[in-house]
């Protein structure tokens, strides 16, 4: 299992370098390998979560975006992630399970995550936690010139009020990163009613 899984990540690894893909230039390193770095570190925490499991969601759980951005929420993309663990040669039933909490990572606007796996669980309050530190959301400025500063401020403050609302299930996750979140809400103009007092 260790092989597939790290040939899963060398094959994602390579897609996200596709200078096609909006985020190649560093998608890799301030993105998945912090997601990984993160949710490693909480399965030392939640030593029930399947370990294989919470990598394998962290290497796939963007893939559909790496393929094709503008597609990444259709069905159809979710086959996209089921061929490649199949080329790999994972086995049938792990695949499945994979797909189906990707499935439920995906779907928390509508399904509440607090009730998710461990798994995802781990998985989604990584990638959210991720996002609050390293570039991320300066990079959103620079890959979006033809905003205005109004629409770019807005759509991070979006972005980052429905992560933490959503995704960030965990409470170890909430507690370590509730002042790097509120820190970015005031980058989005987000300010506390008083500063002095
Ligand atoms: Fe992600």
């Amino acid at each position: 299992m260790e092989k597939l899984l790290q040939n899963l990540k060398a094959k994602v690894i390579e897609k996200s370098k596709n200078p096609d893909f909006i985020h190649h230039a560093w998608f890799v390193d301030f993105h998945l390998l912090f997601v990984e770095k993160l949710a490693m570190e909480l399965c030392d925490i939640y030593k029930e979560a399947d370990k294989d499991i919470v990598f394998a969601l962290v290497w796939i759980h963007d893939y559909a975006k790496i393929l094709d951005k503008s597609r990444e929420h259709e069905a159809e993309m979710l086959e996209r992630s089921r061929e490649l663990m199949m080329e790999i040669g994972f086995p049938v039933e792990f695949i499945n399970k994979i797909l189906e909490y990707l499935e439920i990572f995906e779907s928390k606007m509508t399904v509440d995550l607090n009730i998710a796996p461990i798994e995802v669980k781990i998985a989604s309050s990584s990638d959210a936690a991720s996002h609050l530190v390293g570039p991320f959301y300066s990079i959103y400025f620079w890959e979006n010139p033809g905003k205005t500063v109004p629409e770019l401020v807005q759509s991070n403050r979006n972005k980052l009020i429905k992560d933490w609302n959503r995704k960030v299930v965990l409470p170890e996750v909430r507690k370590a990163f509730e002042s790097k979140h509120s820190f970015m809400m005031e980058q989005t103009a987000d300010f506390p009613d008083k500063y002095f007092s």
